[in-house]
């Protein structure tokens, strides 16, 4: 194993992504970020220093398991305080036990949609079958994309009397790129559009084969990706190997990754589309600079390919004639087989999870786990509190009972707005959690530090006589080699099965990764490991984050 070293300097500017011209953020002078990659094993040290004028930022590796680290999994109130603005902050972990295709973001509030996203690809032995199916690897950043700042966003969105109605994306965005048509605006609008906007572009070499890892760093829309004249073959879901999988058409939502491969096998003399489709079945496009389809250009290195760009109808890249599929939910994760077979263990704890969005006239756009409304704490974060209340309560010689989760159960001492759930007194527990929507739209549900296996998904009501007799003990018949990943899509009025092994102490949360449900409190967080949690040291300056600055 090696150590890398990183340096991601946060800066805010103007940029035209598309062509319009607005506020943005920045690491290293980029968007989208810089590629970080590592070896299964390695120890990544991650300098992140924030020259924004006024706020704070954070920086969250989404996938990563953060084992004996959880301080450095970067969530706002949670794990972490903020790294005030001009100062520097060291993440410091391994990647142990993973492998694929990952990404980092800013977890403080909505920031990460204004450009603090970048890829995170971790390689491995273990991967050394699937690497005879490809030729080469290409990173493929899809997002949804605004052309106002996110808080201007988010100031429209949690008013009284919204009903739930989120911020509609203007574009769509492929490695930072796609274009947009300037005149949709017109000239009082405000914005500055520069008519020189442009695709991403991938050249390939003719008879290849192309492993294409997509991630979707957006704020709200899942996608249907597809290649004109290609089909994918799916080989991986958040970091899963799967047994390769053929499909015309693949849907990512928000903080999920794919990797599927693409071999060049059509005509040189032309380019493709690559073409990322909004699934609009779930929110209504009121807005009429939108064009729902985020476009990226293959391109054959030699061809007689200088048609560009393409325009629609073009008869040699044929968008597949077979329909857009999915109506707000993943692929069937029957389909995907992961590669390496791994029953789950039986479960020793269970939970349900309700969620909801306060709708209705004056009420506030609030969202409601199990009743409470998430937001983060501020001065302090909840592992803080939790390691400090455990090691009192030790110190103390008490039972416990101050910390308020020596007994498992939904855990107070956190402030009113915390739905925090005890997993663990003593050793590691095998957790299931029935996440349930009580919502009319989807919502992929990201699990910090952990994987977990979707067991069970539908709508309606729940089979307790199955789950008693074969889920729970995991009759491998039944729960088999179920599919593995940490960021799953929850589809309206329906409800979805997962487990986890809660090995891994700490403070992890659960939210739904559509950001402005984020903010509107749409977040919970599982207290693990409570047994070793008090005796963890929380490193100094991860403490020192949340104290004011010596005056
Ligand atoms: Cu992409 Cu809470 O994370």
């Amino acid at each position: 194993p090696r150590t890398r070293h990183y340096d991601l300097v946060i800066t805010e500017g103007q940029g035209w992504p598309d062509g319009v011209v607005r506020d943005m953020l920045f690491i290293n002078g980029k968007f989208p970020g810089p590629l970080i990659e590592a070896n299964r094993g390695d120890r990544l040290i991650v300098n992140v220093t924030n020259l924004l004028r006024e706020n704070s930022t954070t920086m969250h590796w989404h996938g990563q398991y953060q084992n004996g680290t959880n301080w450095f999994d970067g969530t706002t109130g949670v794990t972490q305080c903020g790294i005030p603005a001009g100062q520097s902050f060291i993440y410091n972990f391994t990647v142990d036990n993973q492998f694929g295709t990952y990404w980092y973001h800013s977890h403080y509030s909505t920031q990460y949609l204004d450009g603090i996203v970048g890829p995170l690809i971790i390689h491995a032995p273990e991967e050394a079958a699937v690497r005879q199916l490809y030729d080469q690897d290409r990173i493929v950043l899809v997002q949804d994309w605004y052309h106002d700042f996110s808080t201007v966003n988010l100031g429209r969105y949690l008013v009284p009397d919204n009903e739930n109605s989120e911020p509609v994306p203007d574009n769509g965005l492929i490695n930072g790129w796609n274009y947009f048509n300037c005149s949709l605006y017109d000239p009082d609008s405000g914005y500055t559009c520069y008519d020189n906007s442009t695709y991403t572009v991938f050249t390939l070499d003719p008879n290849t084969r192309t492993r294409f890892r997509f991630i979707n760093t957006g704020a709200f829309a899942e996608f249907e990706l597809s290649f004109d004249n290609h089909t994918l073959s799916v080989i991986e879901a958040d970091g899963t190997l799967v047994n390769p999988h053929p499909v015309h058409r693949l849907p990512i939502h928000v903080g999920q990754r794919y990797s599927a491969i693409l071999t060049t096998n059509q005509s040189t003399a032309t380019n493709y589309w690559l073409r990322a489709a909004m699934v609009t079945f779930c929110f209504t496009i009121d807005n009429a600079v939108l064009d729902p389809t985020t476009r990226a250009v293959v391109s054959y290195s030699g061809g007689n390919n200088t048609v560009f760009p393409l325009a629609e109808g073009d008869n040699a890249s044929v968008d597949w004639a077979d329909a857009y599929g999915v109506k707000c939910h993943d692929l069937d994760p029957s389909e995907l087989v992961p590669s390496e077979r791994m029953v789950p263990p039986a479960a020793t704890r269970f939970w349900r999870v309700d969620f909801s969005f306060g709708i209705g006239a004056y009420q506030m756009d609030y969202a409601k786990v199990n009743g409470t409304t998430w937001k983060p704490l501020e001065g302090t974060t909840t592992l803080i509190e939790a390691v400090d209340g455990l090691a009192m309560a030790a110190g103390s010689g008490g039972s416990g009972s101050g910390s308020g989760f020596a007994t498992s159960g939904v855990v107070s001492g956190f402030g009113e707005n915390q739905f925090v759930v005890g997993v663990s007194n003593a050793s590691v527990e095998v957790v299931d959690v029935l996440i349930y929507s009580l919502d009319e739209g989807a919502h992929p549900f990201h699990l910090h530090g952990h994987d977990f296996w979707i067991l069970l998904t539908g709508s309606g009501p729940f089979d307790w006589a199955n789950y008693y007799q074969n889920i729970m003990p995991s009759n491998p018949d039944v729960v088999g080699n179920a599919l593995r990943r940490d960021t799953l899509t929850i589809a309206p009025y329906a409800w979805a099965l997962i487990r986890f092994v809660a090995d891994n102490p700490g403070l992890w949360v659960l939210h739904c990764h559509i950001a402005w449900h984020m903010e509107a409190g749409l977040l919970m967080q599982f207290v693990s490991r409570a047994d070793v949690l008090g005796k963890m040291q929380i490193p100094e300056d991860v403490r020192g984050l949340c104290r004011p600055p010596p005056s």
